[in-house]
C-alpha cells in the first residue's frame, strides 16, 4: 500500500522546527506533501508562493527525503485536498500542551469529516520554543533570526528589510 501524508500549516515562515517534523515524517510515509494553507485567523507575512518557494529551497538546504512535495492549497477543506490525492494521515508537530489544545480539535473534524488520521510528532527538543510567530515578531523588530530558521528564510527576510 502506496501511503500518502499531509503536513498542513502557515509556514510564515517555515522554521528549524517545522523541518525537524517535516524529516521525520518523511521516514514515516511513502509520499508527504507539505501543504502551504491560508490561516484566516493569522495576518500573513509572506505570499503563500514565497512560502513554497522558500520551503522548497529549504528541504533542499537540509537534504531532506525526495519524497516530499511542497504545494498550495486555498479553494477549500484541507481533507477535501487529502481525499483529491489519495491521503489517509495528516502530520502535525506538537510542542506542548497548547498545540494539544489548538490541534486536537481540528484533529476531530478532519476525522469526521473525511475520516483523515492526524499523527502527531513530538520535535527535537532543541526546536521546542520556535514558532512562526516569534521568528515574524524578533524580524520585524530587527532581531537575527538565524538560529531558528534555514537560511534561505534568513537570507530572503534580510534582503527584504523584515
Ligand atoms: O500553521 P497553522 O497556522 O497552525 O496551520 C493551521 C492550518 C492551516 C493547518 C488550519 O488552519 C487548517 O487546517 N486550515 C484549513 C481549513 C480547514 O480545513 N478547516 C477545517 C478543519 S480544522
Amino acid at each position: 500500500m502506496h501511503r500518502i501524508a499531509v503536513v498542513p500549516g502557515s509556514f510564515d515562515p517555515v522554521t528549524l522546527g517545522h523541518l525537524d517534523v517535516i524529516g521525520r515524517a518523511a521516514g514515516l510515509f511513502d509520499e508527504l506533501h507539505v501543504l502551504v494553507v491560508h490561516n484566516p485567523a493569522k495576518t500573513a507575512l509572506l505570499p503563500i508562493a514565497q512560502r513554497v518557494s522558500l520551503l522548497e529551497q529549504a528541504i533542499r538546504e537540509q537534504g531532506l527525503p525526495d519524497n516530499i512535495l511542497v504545494t498550495s492549497w486555498s479553494v477549500g477543506l484541507l481533507v477535501d485536498y487529502c481525499t483529491e490525492v489519495g491521503a489517509s494521515v495528516l502530520v502535525k508537530g506538537i510542542r506542548s500542551q497548547v498545540d494539544v489544545a489548538y490541534e486536537t480539535p481540528m484533529a476531530i473534524v478532519n476525522r469526521d469529516l473525511a475520516g483523515v488520521e492526524t499523527v502527531f510528532l513530538l520535535p527535537n527538543p532543541a526546536h521546542a520554543h520556535v514558532s512562526s510567530s516569534l521568528v515574524r515578531q524578533v524580524s520585524a523588530l530587527g532581531g537575527d533570526v538565524s538560529p531558528y530558521v534555514p537560511a534561505a528564510v534568513a537570507n530572503y527576510l534580510q534582503s527584504r528589510g523584515d
